[in-house]
């Protein structure tokens, strides 16, 4: 057996057992309490009979009658006289009971009473019952019960109590074992599933068990393996993008600065390959930084503070910002925007992102052509969209291109392409604030990228 089945039958059956117990004593003590006191009703009963026969028809037959009477069986009477003498008596060895009686005359009686109650102790219950048919012809009729009734009963109640009790934690105990182990048995499982996950073994199955709150538990930790599984193998494909990132720029940092280095180059091709180091490295330090910011965002230790700003004006300014690129390119950067549309997000945030959509607008678009600002109204939110008409996105690419590090033209040109980071720092971003991006594309159709927030 095992340790949490051992604790559960004893938890349960120790309570139990305290109920049992107490419920036991509660009935043994109820059943024996009454049926004594309906042998002193009794007892009390006939004695007042007895009295007032002989007080009615006060004679030496009468008082034959009474003891004769009571001849037989557990009961006894004794009839006694003014002076406290035995007149009559239903037992012939008066001896045993003589000694009960005087109490009876030590006390002057009105009415009928209980002399001796304590049936566990003595082998009578005992009854006085005063009567008085004139001044000379006064006494008592005193009534013994024999206890042995009350004490065999009292015997059989304890073994069949004591019967039932034994039966019943037998029982108990096979059932909770039973139940604890039926229990537990699920518990056990994932127990060694959650050490299989622990020393990195994500292939754990657990048997289907229903939909209680084990059930649950076993889902969740069957979820979780999933999860891990999911996590380990991204972290080391991000891993691994990310040495061949790093190593790219640094194939051309060290080819470049080899062949700088070399005496017999004119000085004019020395500072074309410095420049071109100089860049490789700003690249190389964006890469980090972009890294950085995304691992940041993993640990969920950056924060957004949302306010509310007019949407025109921010979005003005960001055309402002990246205008002089766009004119580089001879592209057109076109606004449509309401002018009392507001926006509830954090600006400095909400800049990073809108940079990187109009980054990859700017970097995947025909020169000549135009890109769309368009902010809108939808439902609560607000709706911003960056429409180009570059190269496109094939469909099946659409579902990547957020994750990390994931480019759709897999040789990145050192002129044209990015890391990959942009798109997934934008849905952390996003996300963040409570919103959602999707994006519409065709090859040669162009993109639009739509937030919502
Ligand atoms: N407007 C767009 N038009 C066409 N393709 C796009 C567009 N935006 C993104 N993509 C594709 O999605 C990929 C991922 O974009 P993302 O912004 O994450 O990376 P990147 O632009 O290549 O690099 P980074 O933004 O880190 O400098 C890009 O490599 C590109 O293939
Ligand atoms: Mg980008």
């Amino acid at each position: 057996m095992n340790r949490i089945s051992i604790k559960l039958t004893a938890y349960f059956f120790i309570a139990v057992l305290i109920m049992e117990v107490s419920l036991i004593g509660y009935l043994h003590r109820n059943i024996v309490h009454s049926r004594i006191d309906e042998e002193f009703a009794r007892l009390l009963a006939t004695g007042s009979n007895h009295r007032d026969v002989l007080v009615e028809y006060y004679s030496d037959t009468t008082m034959k009658h009474i003891v004769l009477m009571e001849k037989d069986g557990d009961r006894e009477v004794v009839i006694t006289d003014r002076k406290g003498e035995i007149i009559h008596s239903s037992e012939e060895n008066i001896k045993t009971q003589e000694k009960y009686i005087p109490r009876a005359n030590d006390v002057e009686l009105k009415t009928d009473k209980i002399l001796a109650s304590d049936w566990e102790g003595l082998p009578y219950i005992i009854s006085a019952h005063p009567y008085k048919v004139d001044a000379s012809r006064s006494g008592y009729v005193i009534m013994f019960q024999s206890t042995r009734p009350i004490e065999q009963l009292v015997q059989k109640l304890n073994m069949y109590f004591g019967l039932a009790g034994v039966t019943s934690i037998v029982a108990l105990l096979i059932i909770y074992a039973v139940l604890s182990k039926f229990l537990t048995r699920p518990l056990i499982h994932m127990k060694e599933a959650t050490e299989k996950l622990s020393e990195g073994d994500f292939d754990v199955s657990l048997p289907f068990i229903g939909n209680d709150e084990l059930g649950e538990l076993s889902g969740s930790i069957q979820k979780l393996a999933k999860e891990l599984e999911r996590l380990k193998a991204e972290r080391n494909e991000f891993l691994a993008s990310i040495a061949h990132e790093l190593s790219t720029p640094l194939t051309y940092l060290i080819g470049y600065s080899k062949v700088a280095m070399r005496p017999e180059i004119n000085e004019q091709d020395r500072e074309h390959y410095l420049s071109i180091i100089a860049e490789e490295s700003d690249r190389m330090k964006e890469l980090v930084k972009n890294l950085l910011d995304l691992a940041k965002m993993d640990e969920n230790t950056f924060t957004v503070s949302k306010e509310y700003f007019k949407a025109r004006p921010f979005l003005e300014d960001m055309c402002k910002l990246v205008g002089p690129s766009f004119n580089l390119k001879q592209l057109r950067l076109e606004l449509i925007c309401e002018e009392e549309l507001a926006i509830y997000a954090d600006p400095l945030r909400l800049e990073q992102i809108l940079l990187n959509l109009l980054d990859n607008a700017l970097k995947y678009s025909m020169e000549q052509s135009v890109v769309v600002i368009r902010a809108f109204k939808e439902g609560e939110k607000v709706a911003i969209s960056v429409r180009d008409f570059g190269v496109g996105i094939p469909p099946e690419e659409t579902e990547f291109i957020f994750e990390k590090l994931y480019r759709v033209e897999k040789s990145r040109s050192r002129i044209s392409g990015g890391s990959g980071i942009g798109l997934a720092i934008v849905k952390e971003l996003v996300e963040a604030h409570g919103g959602s991006i999707q994006v519409e594309s065709g090859v040669g159709n162009g993109s639009t990228f739509t937030i919502l927030i």
